[in-house]
């Protein structure tokens, strides 16, 4: 039986993936690999909607491929990809532009977020369209399951829109993917401020790269903001920090917060980040170093990015095909 397809992205938007990728949506990638043909792609065309260093971008790129690999994604089983060695996510995104209400394309919240912080002239046509490219990253592979973070659902269901409109217009073609929402349990706040999403608050304090060095990831561990109640238990409203520990220690673990209370129970917060930051390591040294070892050897690593262009290419191009024809566009014969 063939397994059914499935694409997720990532941006190559920083210098390490932080615990919240990792935990949020790389573990889930890796366990769904087996399940499905998967395909992951970094998405460096949608980076470049807003300015990148041109030597910055290209070592983010490299950095993020060689994270995704080191935490597991097998290259055997999946393809892992380089969305600019695929020219046919620009083609069908243009396809899908020509689709797209100029009006709906406005109501992406993510836009509005976006353009309003970069300023009104800043925000380029780029950041308007980011969403009809994301849809065309998705339909090429025709994936079942699309595993995305909360924030994207609007995105997706963008991209349904997109793919009912053609098919009813143009005759079946795309397959209509379903979102796969990571679980509420795998979100990792930060550190430093509890109440916020791991990277959203801005504060280098409060995040926890992959790529860090342990002595860092330690310091920034013990300084975690706590509270003056001094009792390990998990109360997101009352005790942030102390959930946030909890939950991250969980995630990683694999025991019950529950258990975790009654482990801790008599202990204190030192206690309590003193194991957090060797679950913490133990998860994270290991991908780091192989992380490290690959971005070591640039030529493999571009030989291992250039095998999952060849499978993401001979996909997208099979769809691309029958969409152009579809349209109307004559072949071209080569
Ligand atoms: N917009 C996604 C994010 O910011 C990244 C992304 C681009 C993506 N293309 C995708 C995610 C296709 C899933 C599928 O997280």
């Amino acid at each position: 039986m063939t397994k059914p397809n499935l694409l997720s992205g990532m941006q190559p938007s920083a210098g390490s993936l932080h615990l919240g990728n990792y935990l949020g949506a790389l573990v889930n990638w890796t366990k769904m690999q087996d399940d499905y043909n998967a395909f992951y792609c970094v998405v460096d065309l949608h980076a470049i909607t807003v300015p990148q260093e041109p030597a910055q971008l290209r070592q983010n790129t490299r950095i993020t491929a060689a994270q995704y690999l080191a935490a597991g994604i097998n290259e055997n089983k999946s393809a892992l990809f380089v969305q600019s060695h695929v020219p046919a996510h620009a083609q069908l995104a243009w396809v899908l532009m020509t689709l797209t209400g100029f009006g709906e394309a406005g109501r992406m919240t993510q836009f509005k977020d976006k353009s309003q912080k970069a300023g009104a002239d800043a925000a380029s046509v780029g950041l308007f369209t980011y969403p009809v490219l994301q849809a065309a990253d998705i339909l090429l592979y025709q994936p079942k399951a699309v595993p995305v973070g909360e924030d994207q659902r609007q995105h997706l269901e963008l991209t349904r829109d997109l793919a009912n409109r053609f098919n009813s217009r143009f005759g079946e073609t795309f397959v209509i993917p379903e979102a796969v929402i990571l679980k509420e349990t795998a979100k990792i706040y930060d550190l430093q401020n509890p109440e916020a999403k791991m990277s959203k608050s801005g504060d280098p304090k409060g995040l926890v790269n992959i790529m860090d060095e342990s002595s860092l990831i330690a310091k920034k561990i013990k300084s975690a903001v706590t509270d003056l109640d001094g009792v390990v238990r998990f109360d997101r409203e009352n005790k942030p920090g102390v959930s946030n520990l909890l939950g991250i220690h969980s995630a990683i673990s694999g025991q019950s917060v529950e258990s975790l209370t009654a482990h801790f129970e008599g202990q204190g917060y030192g206690a309590l980040k003193t194991e957090v930051l060797e679950v913490v390591l133990g998860a994270i040294e290991p991908i780091r170093d192989r992380a490290n070892e690959l971005l070591a050897d640039p030529a493999e690593l571009d030989r291992l990015l250039a095998k999952g262009a060849a499978k993401a290419n001979e996909q997208a191009e099979k769809t691309l095909g029958i969409v152009y024809d579809r349209i109307g566009f004559i072949p071209a014969r080569r």
